[in-house]
């Protein structure tokens, strides 16, 4: 042995944490192809602990046993480590500011495609067809909702929440400038309210992920609110890029209120728009070094 390797005595629990928490994410970039190394450690930490005791398995490096020889537990591995928390309507000022100032400037174009990166159960989704609807743009709109956990997908494309939701939701409406009744939008069945199917009929959603999966589509608008927290900076650039070489040119991106394009290397390709609401414009003029 090593003589200037620590003893088993000496090591900390910090220590020992960090090396499972590095086995894990090894695990599963070389078992499934999942790539973790870049996500910010402390709340990756916590997802990662919570999914280990979710599943029983006692220790992270326990999950890591479990996650290289049992396949089949994949979807519910993404599931743990993504944060599917979302809401409709989700910062009302935001989707005001998408109501009134985005979409009079995307009615301009004959055809509106949307990209929603990070999508988690969709509330975002059915909140921005609601209001393409409303704006009479939804026949000409295409949403691609997408998201790295398959069975958040699945959450999404069912459109299906705890009833309880909708008191606050039709509040988050009325704060965006909504003037018809949410109720309008979904019926409800027992203690859960299940979202018109209307207002799916021109949304695809599909699994990808920001940090390996190539620009999904051309997009006139870019939604992806809440996920770049999670991500170390060269990643957060990383992502970025993607949103900018899907844009058209003044396309819009719209980011949570917690994250911007500041410390981007791609910074210098968007234009604030709304900057306390966080949406962005991909710049009409070309960044040097940038893609065309
Ligand atoms: C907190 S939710 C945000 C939901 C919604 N956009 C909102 O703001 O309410 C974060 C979502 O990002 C997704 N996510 C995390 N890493 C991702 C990645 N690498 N690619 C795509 N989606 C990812 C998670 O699965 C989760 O559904």
């Amino acid at each position: 042995m090593d003589p200037e390797s620590p003893s088993h005595d000496d090591i900390g629990e910090a220590a020992l944490t960090d090396i499972e928490l590095e086995l894990f994410v090894r695990a599963m970039q070389r078992r499934h192809g999942y790539d973790f190394s870049q996500y910010a450690p402390a709340s990756l930490l916590r997802r990662v602990r919570q999914l280990a005791n979710s599943l029983e398995c006692g220790t992270i490096s326990g999950l890591t046993s479990r996650t290289l020889h049992q396949p089949e537990l994949l979807p519910r591995v993404l599931e743990g480590l993504s944060v599917p928390v979302s809401d409709m309507f989700r910062d009302p000022r935001v989707f005001r500011a998408l109501r009134e100032q985005v979409l009079p400037i995307l009615a301009s174009y004959p055809r509106i495609d949307i990209w929603q990166a990070g999508c988690a159960h969709g509330e975002e989704v059915y909140s921005l067809a609601i209001l393409l609807e409303e704006a009479g743009l939804y026949e000409r709109s295409h949403i691609f909702a997408t998201d790295l956990s398959t069975r958040a997908l699945q959450h999404a494309q069912e459109g299906i929440y705890p009833a309880r939701e909708a008191q606050q939701w039709s509040r988050n409406y009325i704060a965006t400038g909504g003037t018809r009744s949410f109720a309008d939008y979904y019926s409800v069945r027992y203690n859960l309210l299940k979202i018109d199917k209307r207002l799916r009929r021109n949304v695809t959603f599909a699994q990808h992920n920001l940090v390996s999966d190539k620009v999904f589509c051309e997009a006139h608008l870019v939604l992806c609110r809440n996920v770049l927290i999670y991500f170390s900076n060269p990643l957060q650039s990383h992502a970025l890029a993607l949103f900018r070489d899907s844009l058209v040119r003044g396309g819009f991106l719209c980011l949570g209120l917690r994250e911007s394009t500041d410390f981007a290397t791609t910074a210098a390709d968007f234009d604030p728009f709304d900057e306390p609401q966080r949406i962005y414009r991909r710049s009409i003029h070309p960044a040097a070094g940038s893609k065309a």
